[in-house]
């Protein structure tokens, strides 16, 4: 297993949604573990292929950030096809480092997608799942957070960006 780097916002790989996934074998095993472990690492709940310069329609994720076996998750091709309700709540993106915000999103979000032998299951869950998930899926579309803000929350952050950057702590 290696440590990839992710990349930062705003990388243009970020904003350009991904190849579908057509190959289940060790390359992609490899790429899945691979970004796990950069996940557990950053440390976060999600990662798309995206954020590690990979152009292609998937992500990891573990709300219970490695506790719970069970909540590691692989999602590829994934398709959001039910959502309903809604939440309000702080959300982070590992593509933007110590930017904390809150974000709405549905409450409840059904997920259709392959595992990593190509076979296709959903996943029906609600609240961090839910959001996770949501905000993962939107990385596969070109998506981030930040496009999902009020127009007046989303230029705060770009103003606090940009002092990052010139400050040299943003690259
Ligand atoms: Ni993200």
């Amino acid at each position: 297993m290696a440590l990839m780097e992710v990349v930062k916002w705003p990388n243009p790989i970020l904003d350009a949604p991904g190849d579908p996934v057509t190959e289940f074998g060790d390359g992609l095993k490899k790429l899945v573990s691979n970004m796990f472990e950069t996940m557990y690492s950053a440390p976060g709940v999600g990662l798309a292929a995206a954020q590690v310069g990979v152009s292609k329609r998937l992500f990891v994720m573990d709300c219970s950030g490695g506790k719970d076996p069970d909540q590691r998750i692989v999602m590829i091709n994934p398709e959001v096809i039910h959502v309903e309700g809604e939440q309000n709540g702080e959300e982070g993106c590992l593509s933007f480092p110590g930017i904390f915000t809150p974000v709405e999103r549905s409450l409840r979000a059904v997920v259709r997608a392959h595992d990593i032998n190509g076979n296709e299951f959903e996943l029906d869950d609600t609240e961090l799942t839910a959001r996770c998930m949501l905000h993962e899926t939107d990385h596969c579309d070109g998506i981030v957070f930040l496009d999902k803000m009020s127009p007046i929350k989303r230029e705060l952050v770009k103003r606090k960006i940009r002092k990052l950057q010139k400050a040299g702590k943003w690259s």
